[in-house]
């Protein structure tokens, strides 16, 4: 079974989305050989996909030797020395053309680094990040791709017929530049989704503590959100569907039996990373990662500050929740979209933010209602570098300005920590203030370190003998 026809696709790795992107592309009528060194997963893969057109192999060879040239193969292994491990074991077996497509959570500069070294063996390669969990790899995840562009326009209609499909337009799959472009925003919309998960988090921990909103309550408050279209989103609906949920063993609502240190893989972090390494300022994003580090930190047992006694929740405070949220979204995804912007100047990549917001349109983690709205602005974040400038969400932020404020003051009555709620407002106000504190700090940087500062009646540097 399993000749090479013109539909013919390696895969190695059969995690979880290993198995989802096997069973997506049998869907899609693609011959899928498959190949892992846990033969129990490729059995199990055999069994799920009932005889369709999922091939296992049994070694890497028999998969090369499997597939149409120009072959095209995909990876699902795990990021790092294990992605490195899997295409130095490949490599040996492949012709000139053949394309190896990295479909893993790997890191850009890893996969600028394949790119060149595969590129001098005349391999194709294309670092791709794929969005939208288990569920995603098999029903249509968003495809973000990068790398060869003569591999890109032969994998195109493969990754498209396997992404998830928009109201209108091609699927959720776009192609980004070379030199790590594809996983460069892939880690990006990590970052964003970091931000954006502690953001709507924060206003759960808000409902709870404040107003003593039980988990059934807090579900309501999160459907009423995910049916308001100016905020609704996947993760705002699966966060009221976290909160229904019961526990089997106790009876009790799940929620309030999950310990809080949060554990992360690393793209959160590389984002920061990369941020601090351009010099981008995208706060909503690295404090959501400073809290799940502090969140895996001991903290003293048994003492709280917050109150006892709850507030009423009353249709007011419901709306200024929805505002917080609505306010911190844009300035989370601004974030993103900034540093983007930032990279391809910096990287030399057409990047074109529009196509970018098109692929996150379905199929992501980060899909949200709402993005229309960022897409309205991308010109002005090409131009200016940030949606800030945009009319209709710079409009947003004044209107939402106010209950966001609200939100964050009772927050630090009640003692309840919301640092990323406080992070997006303290980044847009600084953002429109006429002058930022760092006037002193040019000063102080001058007296103690001549460092020279610049006027604002007059050009070219100065340096004032202070105590003179
Ligand atoms: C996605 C997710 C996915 C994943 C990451 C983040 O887009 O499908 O971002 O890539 O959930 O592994 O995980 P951590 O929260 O563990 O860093």
């Amino acid at each position: 079974m399993g000749k090479a026809t013109d539909k013919t696709i390696g895969l190695i790795g059969l995690g979880v989305m290993g198995q989802g992107i096997a069973l997506n592309l049998m869907r899609h009528g693609y011959q899928t050989f498959v190949y892992d060194k846990d033969q129990e997963k490729t059995q199990h893969l055999a069994e799920r996909a009932k005889g369709g057109s999922v091939y296992p192999r049994s070694t890497l060879q028999e998969l090369v030797e499997s597939l149409e040239k120009p072959r095209k193969i995909l990876l699902l292994v795990r990021a790092g020395s294990d992605t490195d491990t899997a295409i130095e074991e490949l490599v040996p077996l492949l012709e000139s053309d053949d394309m190896i497509v990295d479909l893993g959570n790997s890191h850009y500069q890893d996969t600028k680094r394949r790119e060149i070294s595969l590129g001098q063996k005349k391999i194709r390669f294309l670092g791709t990040g794929i969005s939208g969990g288990e569920k995603g790899a098999q029903e249509g995840p968003a495809i973000m791709a990068g790398g060869d562009y003569s591999a890109w326009q032969e994998m195109e209609p493969v990754l498209r017929s396997i992404a998830a499909p928009r109201a209108e337009g091609q699927s959720c799959c776009g192609y980004f530049g070379r030199n790590g472009a594809g996983h460069f925003v892939k880690m990006v919309h990590n970052g964003i989704e970091y931000g954006y998960m502690e953001l709507i988090a924060e206003i759960y921990l808000l409902a709870k503590e404040r107003y003593g909103l039980e988990p059934k309550k807090a579900a309501s408050l999160f459907q009423a959100f995910q049916k308001d279209g100016r905020v609704s989103s996947y993760l705002v609906g699966i966060t009221a569907k976290i909160l229904e949920k019961m526990d089997e063993q106790t009876g009790k609502p799940l929620i309030q039996l999950i310990a809080d240190g949060a554990g992360n893989k690393g793209t959160g972090k590389w984002t920061s990373e990369a941020a601090l390494e351009l010099g981008a300022c995208v706060p909503v994003l690295t404090e959501a990662l400073y809290v799940r580090y502090l969140s895996a930190e001991p903290r003293p047992k048994g003492q709280s500050r917050r109150q006892e006694a709850k507030a009423s929740f009353k249709k007011e405070d419901q709306e200024e929740l929805r505002q917080a949220l609505e306010f911190g979204q844009y300035l989370c995804f601004e974030n993103g979209l900034k540093l983007i912007a930032k990279a391809a100047a910096a990287s030399g990549w057409d990047m074109d933010l529009k196509k970018l917001l098109d692929t996150w349109e379905n199929g992501c983690i980060i899909r949200t209602e709402f993005s229309s709205m960022i897409k309205g602005a991308c010109k002005d974040a090409e131009k200016a570098g940030t949606i800030l400038e945009n009319a209709g969400i710079s409009a947003i932020l004044k209107q939402t300005r106010s209950g966001a404020k609200k939100v964050l003051k009772k927050a630090l009555d009640s003692n309840v920590p919301m640092p990323c709620l406080s992070a997006a407002l303290q980044y847009e106000t600084a953002y429109g203030s006429q002058q930022l504190p760092t006037v002193m700090i040019q000063a102080q940087r001058d007296f103690f370190g001549a460092h020279g500062y610049r006027r604002i009646d007059q050009g070219g540097m100065f340096h004032t003998d202070w105590e003179a």
